[in-house]
């Protein structure tokens, strides 16, 4: 098969597309022939070497996928050949075949088309499980989100207004600021004009809000626990903003307040397939109304991997860029 991969370091030129052998499913395993798969962050880190695949998993680029069961191994009972799904991968779904565990694979949302699918896992996953599976954002409380309109922060500006909560996000021009508004922001903050703690502290009578979720890191510590209301939880998820940074005890005691960081890659197994029963049971409803849908920004074929990677990397993009198989 034809797969998508970095054997050398480098920027988006560093992606080669390769002949493979095809993956065999294992027990408990399964095979989807690739509709479609998306970029993501760590896609781009892994082609400059700075994001190694978890031990066991595939070195092939890719941490998403839709398309059709080709294959399952001895003891996978929940799919069957021929079924149209979507996964949630630690690794190889730039690639014509993708292999995965059974755990991981879900059903399509209905109303979604399966090129759309490739693009869902991903976000889902991460937003559901930092979100509310971990800081339990309420329907009474307010979400900040950075980079609201990029992959995550389009998904989870929606997924929050669609399950009551309040939003607050912020993005780098003002285009972005109205489909951050549009899509159920309350309020749109561009991080280069505005002091994002003064705004969020003006929007919530001084409060702060109660679950922010982060893909700055280091950059954005200390402000942002500044910006935490008591008993606010911090989720750091990204770390565009880098990874060592200083953080004042003082201020996290005396707000009572929660600072958590996660990587859906690198997590079990186990773990990733309760995360993936859970946004069937609990997103995929609010997918299938219409509440919550995937912004694609655009769609290349496999074989373009490396101008989906530039676009994500000039940050051009609003919402997902998906990748298909032919
Ligand atoms: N831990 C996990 O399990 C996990 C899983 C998935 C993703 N992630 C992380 O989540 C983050 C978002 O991923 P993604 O796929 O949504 O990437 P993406 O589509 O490229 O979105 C990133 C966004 O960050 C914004 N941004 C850049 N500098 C900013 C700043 N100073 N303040 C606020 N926003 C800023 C960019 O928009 P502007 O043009 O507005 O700057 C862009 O929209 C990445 O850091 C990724 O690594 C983590």
């Amino acid at each position: 098969m034809r797969a998508v991969i970095a054997p050398d370091p480098g920027g988006p030129d560093a992606l080669v597309v390769a002949d493979v052998p095809d993956p065999q499913p294992g027990p408990g395993e399964v095979v989807i022939d690739l509709t479609a798969t998306a970029v993501n962050r760590a896609d781009t880190l892994q082609r400059q070497g700075f994001y190694p695949p978890p031990p066991g998993a595939s070195d092939i680029l890719g941490l998403e996928c839709s398309g059709v069961v080709s294959a399952v191994g001895d003891g996978v009972d929940a799919w069957s050949v021929g079924d149209e799904v979507c996964a949630l991968l630690a690794g190889g779904g730039y690639a014509e075949k993708v292999l995965v565990p059974a755990g991981q694979v879900m059903p399509v949302p209905d109303g979604v088309d399966l090129v759309t699918a490739g693009a869902l896992p991903e976000v889902a996953c991460t937003v559901w499980s930092n979100v509310f599976m971990i800081a339990g954002l309420r329907e009474d409380e307010t979400l900040l989100v950075h980079g609201g309109a990029g992959g995550i922060g389009t998904f989870a500006i929606q997924l929050a207004h669609a399950l009551g909560a309040r939003v607050i996000t912020t993005a780098g021009s003002e285009e972005k600021l109205e489909v951050c508004r549009s899509l159920g922001a309350d309020v749109a903050i561009n991080y280069k004009e505005q002091d994002f703690v003064e705004e969020v502290k003006a929007a919530t009578d001084g409060r702060g809000a109660d679950v922010i979720l982060d893909n700055m890191g280091a950059k954005y510590l200390s402000r942002n626990v500044d910006a935490l209301a008591t008993e606010g939880r911090l989720v750091v998820i990204g770390m565009q903003g880098g990874t060592k940074g200083e953080l004042d005890l003082g201020v996290l005691m005396r707000k009572r307040a929660a600072v958590v960081s996660t990587t859906l890659r690198a997590r079990p197994a186990e773990e990733k397939a309760a995360i993936c029963a859970s946004v069937v049971e609990h997103v995929w409803p609010v997918v299938a109304d219409g509440a919550v849908r995937t912004l694609v920004h655009t769609t290349l074929p496999l074989e373009e991997a490396r101008e989906g990677h530039r676009i994500m990397e000039a940050s051009d993009h609003i919402g997902k860029i998906v990748l298909t198989a032919r």
